[in-house]
């Protein structure tokens, strides 16, 4: 068979929405160097890992893959692998790569992102390997060769890098200490989106609420300011954010959020575990009480506030009381919906050194009760919302249904006597819900 002329790539995405947002600039990269979009890896000239670490079965999934890849590369041995991200960042783990899959081409880490095109010049042209891996970022330099997915929601960077050190994390060791972006940055290509079309923009950052920039003027901007001056924007559309950690989420935040119209009602907080004593040992720096303070802060604020939440089970030494107490403060709160990972112990960090590591018999008897008491209290949080209109955006429709999400970041799928557009908001009366996901029917079309 003919090979088709035109160079194609394809990028295996791991992990987070940094980490989506982080392929959608190295697709722009690729695209500059005369490559399209690959429908499956078995075609593709070029297949990217951008790989996360935070779990092992993260990892696992990398490496399994890279197996795969080694297979389509001796059918075809001018295929270029390569691998960046989170994982060759982690020490010692390039060395590693280097030795066990010597068929990639290309390793670099989280802070040379932006010579991604300088190293695929180097394996077209000269044919030559490349591994290097900064261990801090030289230049913040942005790519702005985006090239993201089609649709209606876009995601912009506010600020990298975290400072935090929970115990359990391997985050601050692979993307390196805070760094905000330019307010004057931000507000450029927010501008640009919402000109090309984009209509909810997703502002990024492993905490933005630590956002911290100062102009060269000596003005202070703080992540309030950002919501601030972000949704004076102009246009017709939508901003979220994530994620924010409980200690540093501010009255102001919130009353901006609940005064901007723009500024969907919608946060996402970690609480990890509801134990205060399992609290500090993940260096979370709050206790539960403090957590649900600041849940009532926002409840009050913005009543019908959308509050998700990640936990994690099987941390060191967690006994049943602990566990108990986690199911306590998810009951108290009964968030909106609720993302529970089973303790990964990860090499280098605080945690991996602890006594007391839980066996995944018990993780896994305590994932699954964390899972079953969040289905009911999402049942009740679907109930609530029976009769309730809200504004949703219309982010695709399949035979003639639109599907998106209200203004508190539920799915909902509606339908409607007048024929509907994605990327049009609409007043939609929720009629029913079908376990925790909702069902309404269109009151009218919000804008033009
Ligand atoms: N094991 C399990 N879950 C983890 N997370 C971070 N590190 C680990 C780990 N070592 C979870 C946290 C975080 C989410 C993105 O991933 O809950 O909020
Ligand atoms: Fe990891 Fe904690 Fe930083 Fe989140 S705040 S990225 S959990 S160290």
């Amino acid at each position: 068979m003919m090979k088709d002329s035109i160079k194609k790539y394809f990028i295996h995405t791991y992990g987070c929405q940094m980490n989506v947002h982080e392929s959608e600039k190295l697709a722009g990269v690729l695209c500059q160097h005369g490559y399209v979009k690959a429908e499956e890896d078995a075609e593709a000239d070029i297949i990217v890992f951008n790989t996360c670490c935070i779990r092992e079965s993260a990892e696992t999934r990398v490496l399994g893959n890279l197996g795969h890849a080694k297979k389509l590369k001796e059918a075809n041995p001018d295929l270029i692998i390569a691998i960046c991200g989170c994982m060759p960042q982690k020490a010692g783990t390039a060395e590693m790569l280097k030795k066990r899959c010597p068929f990639i081409d290309i390793i670099f880490g989280t802070h040379n992102l932006s010579l991604f095109g300088e190293y695929l010049d180097k394996v077209e042209n000269e044919g030559k390997k490349v591994l290097e891996i900064w261990h801090e970022e030289r230049q913040i330099k942005e790519l702005d060769t985006i090239k993201r997915d089609e649709g209606v929601s876009a995601w912009v960077n506010i600020m990298y890098g975290c400072n935090n050190f929970c115990s359990y994390c391997i985050v601050p060791y692979v993307k390196g200490r805070e760094r905000s972006r330019s307010i004057d940055e931000i507000v450029g290509e927010i501008n640009s989106l919402v000109k090309e079309g984009y209509k909810e923009i997703t502002l990024l950052g492993q905490n933005v609420n630590s956002y911290n920039f100062v102009d060269e003027k000596n003005n202070h901007y703080d992540f309030a300011d950002v919501l601030d001056i972000v949704s004076d924007i102009e246009g017709d559309f939508r901003i979220k954010f994530m994620t924010s950690h409980p200690k540093d989420i501010s009255e102001k935040v919130v009353k901006t959020i609940a005064d901007k119209q723009k500024l969907a009602k919608y946060i996402h907080l970690p609480l990890q575990s509801g134990s205060d004593r399992i609290l500090k040992l993940m260096n979370r720096k709050y206790d539960s009480a403090q957590y649900l303070a600041k849940v009532d802060m926002i409840r009050n604020y913005i009543p019908d506030c959308g509050i998700t939440s990640d936990i994690i089970v099987g941390f060191p030494t967690e006994t049943n009381e602990d566990f108990e107490a986690t199911e306590t403060v998810v009951r108290k709160v009964c968030f909106n919906n609720l993302f529970t990972f089973i303790y990964s112990r990860r090499s280098g960090t605080v945690a991996d050194k602890m006594d007391g590591q839980i066996d995944i018999k018990t993780k896994r008897e305590r994932i699954k009760h964390l899972i079953d008491l969040q289905f009911g209290l999402g049942l009740r949080k679907a109930e609530e919302q029976i009769g309730k209109n809200g504004c949703v955006l219309c982010e695709k429709l399949i035979g003639g249904k639109g599907y998106g999400k209200s203004q508190n970041d539920t799915p909902v799928t509606f339908d409607s006597d007048e024929p509907l557009e994605t990327g049009k908001f609409y007043n939609v009366k929720i009629k029913s819900h079908r376990n925790t996901k909702l069902y309404g029917t269109v009151i009218n079309k919000i804008g033009d």
